[in-house]
């Protein structure tokens, strides 16, 4: 008896656990029907058919949507937050590029947190554009320069490596430098650690917990995506302060969790001028209707500080949530968007990140903008649509010189 009831338990266990976190489906035909919510229909049931009433009325509500139900709160920045150039190197990148360091402090005080900010710029008399994302494993790995000041968090949890020294340089591929200066950019990033540790206690040792009375949130308020969002937001601030720069153009990137976050951070500040988001996935560009590949369930399993209370809510019940991931790619109008996939990344579900750059489209013909090329799925490595672009590599889940060589036409087409 005692072993039967002990059978039954796990049994319950087993299939709750089933329930919480269903295996992926990777099979297009056994994607169940599903019906998106209209970006342009309003609380009330009416069409939206005017900028006027998207900017006023529908934009903000939609925002204020993922706001509730999925991301959580954005605060603002703080008063007496402040610069600190801590170096100027005029002869980076073997004479081609100046390289600054700045340290964001985000209250009036240097003791309290904040950010090290790296910056490469052409040297042009021009004010320049910028790239301006988030970096995975700190600034050291962007370029083996040993000037370049160590991340603070270069053991992470994403991070295997022994020693600091060991980690320069290692992630060079995916911020190709010399390429993006010799195009007349400049790249500005940080390390998302240094904003909240990933991992489901790191809101503790982040900016969620150690300027909460300063920003008058509660921790529980806002989430990890929130808080690298806001980030964002914060280089974006220094780089309005910084006359080398056309701050007014910033192109903001990321990459798999960094693209959520660019895409939340898009949404909210609409400073940034252009947005990329490369193979953002699941609670980014891809929808989450779509049952294929990595779900919501997934996510809040695997990544519970990511998202808000809220959002737990609708694991394995996509439908009720009242936006999809389109919906979070049309606050990005009328601005410049790209939506990025890989062949070989089918967690992220390409072709759910393509659909979503197509139901986003209403929203930008409401600007009257050319958004063509994207009524069929492309294939691979051919990038499709103008103000909305969209391009599926072959491959697996990266940032490659491939990806880059698209956003740089991309930002030169749409100046
Ligand atoms: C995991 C996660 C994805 C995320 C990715 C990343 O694979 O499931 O949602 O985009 O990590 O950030 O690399």
């Amino acid at each position: 008896m005692k072993f039967l009831l002990l059978q039954v338990c796990l049994l319950s266990i087993c299939c709750h656990c089933f329930a919480q976190l269903p295996a992926p489906n990777y099979d297009e035909n056994s994607i169940p029907p599903y019906t998106l919510p209209d970006p342009l229909l309003s609380k009330n049931g009416k069409k939206i058919t005017s900028v006027k009433q998207w900017e006023t009325g529908q934009r903000p509500y939609i925002r204020q949507l993922f706001e509730e139900h999925v991301y959580g709160k954005i605060p603002g920045k703080i008063k007496g937050q402040h610069f600190k150039l801590t170096e100027t190197d005029s002869n980076a990148l073997g004479g081609k590029a100046i390289r600054k360091q700045v340290n964001i402090y985000f209250t009036g005080s240097e003791s309290g947190p904040y950010m090290k900010l790296i910056l490469y710029l052409p040297k042009t008399g021009k004010k320049v554009p910028v790239f301006a994302g988030l970096n995975f494993k700190g600034n050291q790995t962007i370029d083996t320069d040993d000037g370049i000041a160590m991340a603070r968090y270069w053991k992470n949890a994403s991070t295997d490596i022994a020693n600091a020294d060991d980690s320069r340089g290692i992630r060079m591929e995916r911020w190709p430098l010399e390429k993006i200066i010799g195009r007349g950019y400049g790249l500005a990033t940080a390390h998302y650690y240094e904003l909240e540790p990933d991992h489901k206690d790191g809101w503790k040792e982040g900016i969620r917990t150690t300027l909460k009375d300063a920003l008058g949130i509660a921790a529980d308020e806002w989430t990890a995506i929130g808080a690298w969002s806001w980030g964002l937001s914060r280089i974006q601030d220094y780089l309005e302060t910084d006359t080398r720069i056309d701050a007014s153009k910033t192109i903001l990137i990321g990459h798999s969790r960094l693209g959520k976050t660019a895409l939340w951070a898009g949404a909210n500040d609409t400073r940034f001028a252009k947005v990329i988001a490369n193979e953002s996935g699941e609670g980014g560009a891809a929808l989450s209707r779509r049952w294929y590949g990595e779900t919501i369930a997934h996510l809040n399993t695997n990544f519970p500080h990511w998202f808000n209370g809220k959002y737990k809510t609708y694991n394995n019940n996509a439908a009720a949530l009242p936006v999809d991931q389109h919906m979070l790619l049309a606050l990005i109008a009328p601005r410049p968007l790209y939506v990025a996939s890989a062949q070989e990344d089918q967690w992220a579900d390409p072709r759910g990140e393509y659909l979503s750059a197509k139901h986003a489209l209403p929203v930008y013909l409401l600007y009257k903008l050319p958004v063509t090329g994207l009524e069929t799925m492309p294939g691979i490595n051919q990038p499709v649509g103008k103000t909305v672009r969209y391009h599926i590599r072959d491959g697996k889940h990266d940032v490659t010189a491939y990806d880059w060589e698209q956003f740089l036409n991309f930002a030169d087409e749409t100046k």
